[in-house]
């Protein structure tokens, strides 16, 4: 298949350019677009046949469902079954953003959209470019991340065409994308909510709004894998680069950073010595104390400032595959605001390689 890059403006996108993305999905293509978090492959929730393309073309198993964009609290009111009015709240209060409710839906979101289950997940965005593709569209876009299914989720538009180039119709280029994270998924029909997935917007925050705990169960964190019918997407292999990824974690990133560092230098020494291609990934802060190694180091950001080292995370996860790392060590990070995110994203993508300090 032919596919078609159209480069936008991300904050004044050309509206023919989206009208004609528009038109393509209204006639069930598929089109790949950018969010405040990540590339999105959309397929309007209507158009069944293109909704399982999803599937096929991501090689996604067809018990993991998918997120539902909305423009909206309106748009998410007509999708799902009267929920009360704090979930409206919290919609209201972080949407646009990077929030995904889960809530009860109603019979017109299709089975395919949500691979069965009674529950659907909806978020509404807050990239200009996804805003005005679900207005034109006048529908509301099912969409994953638009990646080959269990590499990093796309934070450039390259990213996505080296994954899907040739098995979609569009892609929208509107250059990075702003949190380099998915979105938080929240369960709200549990008593007390549960996080079902870590994401761009602190837990803290919406306990703060909510007013209640939530729950954050062992796999939010990147551990082990959620039951079947909890939440499907959490029990497959995620984010992993071809290279053997560790992870060092301290239980204390102050007191033990030195013992982390010590770790961190003596697994890649090893892995060097045994004439391997290593990386290590490290704080802004640590990062100096591999350079005489002889690795690769990327620094990944400063420990005080986590929304650097969210953005930065997958496109250093691809950049070890491009690279032709074989083995590459990377340092934990703090498990607070976006530290939890990042955390699961790198338990996940080291398949649970984690050595403790
Ligand atoms: O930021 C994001 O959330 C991005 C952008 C494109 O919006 N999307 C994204 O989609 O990360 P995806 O498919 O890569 O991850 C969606 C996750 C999966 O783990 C899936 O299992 C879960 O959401 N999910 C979707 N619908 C669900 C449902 N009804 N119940 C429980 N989990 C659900
Ligand atoms: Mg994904």
């Amino acid at each position: 298949m032919e596919t078609v890059m159209l480069k936008v403006d991300p904050e004044r996108p050309d509206e023919d350019n989206l009208k004609y993305a528009a038109a393509v999905l209204k006639r069930g293509g598929l089109v790949a677009f950018p969010t405040e978090t990540v590339y999105g492959l959309g397929a309007l929730i209507s158009k069944r046949e293109a909704v399982k393309r999803i599937f096929e073309v991501k090689g996604r198993p067809l018990d993991n469902p998918l997120i539902v964009h909305v423009n909206g609290v309106q748009m998410f009111l007509e999708l799902v079954e009267g929920p009360p009015e704090e979930v409206v709240r919290l919609a209201e209060k972080f949407w646009p953003g990077p929030l995904t409710i889960v809530w009860w839906k109603k019979p017109l979101v299709p089975d395919e959209v949500t691979a069965g289950l009674s529950k659907v997940a909806i978020r509404s965005p807050a990239h200009p470019v996804a805003m005005k593709l679900i207005e034109l569209s006048g529908e509301a876009i099912a969409a994953p991340s638009a990646n080959r299914s269990g590499k990093p989720s796309p934070t450039r538009a390259e990213h996505v065409a080296s994954d899907l180039y040739g098995l979609v119709d569009i892609i929208i280029d509107a250059g990075e994308t702003i949190h380099g994270l998915e979105s938080t998924i929240v369960d709200l029909t549990s008593s007390p909510p549960r996080l079902l997935r870590p994401g761009a917007l602190p837990i803290e925050e919406v306990e703060r709004a909510l007013g209640v705990k939530v729950e954050i169960p062992h796999y939010a964190r990147g551990h082990g894998e959620a039951e079947v019918a909890l939440s499907p997407g959490m029990k497959y292999k995620h984010y992993a680069p071809e290279a053997e990824l560790v992870v060092v974690e301290a239980d204390d990133y102050s007191s033990k950073l030195a013992d982390m560092v010590a770790k961190v230098r003596e697994l890649a020494s090893r892995a060097k010595e045994g004439r391997k291609r290593v990386a290590v990934l490290c704080s802004s802060e640590t990062c100096d104390e591999y350079s005489d190694l002889g690795v690769e180091v990327f620094d990944l950001g400063p420990r005080r400032n986590l929304f650097v080292v969210a953005k930065r995370l997958f496109a250093v996860l691809r950049e070890l595959d491009t690279r032709g790392v074989e083995y590459a060590v990377a340092e934990g990070f703090e498990e607070r605001g976006l530290g939890l995110a990042i955390m699961n994203r790198l338990r996940k993508a080291s398949g649970g390689g984690i050595v403790r300090v």
